[in-house]
């Protein structure tokens, strides 16, 4: 689209500041998950929105300047969990200005506050400007989301490149959008197949759409190795070409032509499927418009916190995976861990896991915004692992380490679904984002260790 702009009109005025009530802070989360549709939620109430962070602005006003409409930002939707209040952070010691869209509920307010502080903390440091971090308190699937989004878009009158007449379209400061907020629960997703496809896929699709009114088309969504299903089990570390969407044609030197087919393979759970539908559906949405750059991540076991032991991953419910297991153990709150199996084909008969610093995925997430902004192109993937595999037990005495102390175990049957082994190629990474992991598993169990006793002892 051509982009001669001759008129320009800002949106803003017509979203007025009470619709920011603080006061709704202390309110209960709206769960839009569980009663009617979210598309059928009354028009925009004042509730709707959460709060601005207020205090960054007056803090570091002497370098920061004043907003004058043309500043860009990047949208977190869910960018108060574990990875999106991480990516939150990082954005912002990269210097980005920050909208965190978040319903809080699977976080909480004070994950806000401690991103802010850290940021800040290392702006002064640094003697950088703080950027922008917005914070607005709804569900991505409520209407409220387009009011919100046409609140950062400017209508502009561009001239349209086949027809030569000039139209009006939005033209967003959002310069990106990087998707978190989905469920993840195995063992939920299976009690409540049509919850994770209402919110994981339909809730998707309509995003996408509100994205596309706003001609926002810059999108890096959350995928996970789960997508590869039990092709895992091959044991070998797993490529991003395992998993394809669409046909890929390739020819040799000698002009012989190749096609590979897509195909899937033991997805466990309706959980893994969801992931693996939205993947096919930005691949689809790529190619119908070219104009789109989506970036799939594909994360192994993002684990680990800040070390400032600030952030952490505090799920609400009942923990399943095994590092947040492991902190419920050293905080007392579990008697033990239940090993689940220790007769895989391993080194030590328990399963193998690709472990990640939670903040070498928050940095995975810069890289590919980067990418996607100047090389993306249509739909594209990357695995984000660190391509090396530790047992269950290793995790545990890395933990165990870093603690001081032993951790109780007990062995266990196998867990329904799980994988041997599941390791991640890591050079398409390496290769096209430039981005590899810098964190061990021995800095995660720290990490983690140094979060648990500083903060997690104390609640
Ligand atoms: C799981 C999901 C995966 C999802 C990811 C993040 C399954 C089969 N896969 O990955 O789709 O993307 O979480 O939510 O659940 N373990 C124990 N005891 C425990 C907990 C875990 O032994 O109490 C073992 C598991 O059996 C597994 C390893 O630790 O071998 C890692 O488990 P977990 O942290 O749940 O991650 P994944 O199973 O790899």
């Amino acid at each position: 689209m051509s982009s001669t702009s001759s008129s320009r009109v800002d949106l803003r005025d017509h979203v007025q500041d009470q619709d920011l009530s603080e006061e709704y802070l202390s309110s209960s989360s709206r769960d839009y998950s569980a009663g009617s549709s979210p598309l059928t939620t009354p028009a925009l109430s004042d509730e709707e929105f959460d709060f601005d962070v207020p205090s960054e602005d007056a803090l570091f006003a002497p370098t920061q300047a004043p907003a004058d409409g043309s500043e860009k930002y990047i949208m977190v939707i869910g960018g108060l969990g574990y990875i999106g209040s991480h990516t939150t952070l990082e954005l912002l010691r990269e210097g980005h200005n920050v909208i965190v869209v978040d319903n809080l509920s699977n976080s909480y307010k004070t994950v806000l506050k401690n991103v802010r502080m850290l940021a800040a903390h290392h702006c002064k440091v640094n003697n950088t400007p703080m950027p922008r971090l917005r914070f607005f308190r709804i569900d991505y699937r409520s209407k409220a989301m387009h009011v919100l989004l046409e609140r950062y878009s400017n209508l502009v009158m561009t001239v349209d490149a086949t027809s030569g007449k000039q139209v009006v379209s939005y033209q967003s400061r959002i310069a990106g959008v990087i998707h978190f907020a989905a469920y993840k629960s195995v063992v939920e997703s299976i009690q409540q197949p049509l919850r994770y496809y209402r919110n994981n896929v339909c809730g998707l699709v309509n995003l996408l759409q509100e994205l596309e009114r706003f001609n926002i088309r810059n999108f890096i969504f959350s995928s996970s190795a789960t997508v590869y299903g039990s092709k895992a089990n091959a044991g070998l570390p797993l490529k991003e070409e395992d998993l394809i969407h669409h046909q890929v044609k390739t020819q040799n030197e000698a002009g012989e032509t190749t096609i590979v087919e897509p195909t899937i393979e033991g997805l466990s759970c309706p959980y893994a499927r969801t992931k693996y539908f939205g993947e096919a559906i930005l691949a689809d949405v790529a190619e119908a418009d070219p104009d789109w750059r989506i970036v799939a991540l594909r994360y192994f076991n993002p684990v680990g916190c800040d070390p400032s032991g600030v952030l952490g991953e505090s799920p609400r419910g009942e923990p399943t995976n095994l590092f947040p297991v492991l902190t419920q153990v050293l905080k007392g709150d579990r008697s033990n861990l239940n090993v689940f199996g220790s007769d895989w084909p391993t080194r030590d008969g328990t399963a193998i896991r690709d472990f990640i610093h939670v903040l070498d995925v928050a940095r995975g997430h810069i890289a590919a915004l980067n990418w996607n902004s100047k090389k993306g192109n249509g739909f594209s993937t990357f695995n984000l692992g660190s391509g090396t595999g530790t047992t269950v037990l290793e995790a545990v005495r890395s933990l165990e380490q870093a603690a001081g102390r032993e951790i109780p175990l007990a062995l266990v049957d196998r867990r329904p679904g799980d994988v041997g082994m599941c390791v991640a190629s890591t050079e398409r990474a390496a290769k096209e984002l430039g981005w590899s992991t810098r964190e061990s598993i021995t800095k995660c169990a720290a990490d983690l260790w140094n979060y648990v006793s500083k903060v997690a002892l104390r609640s």
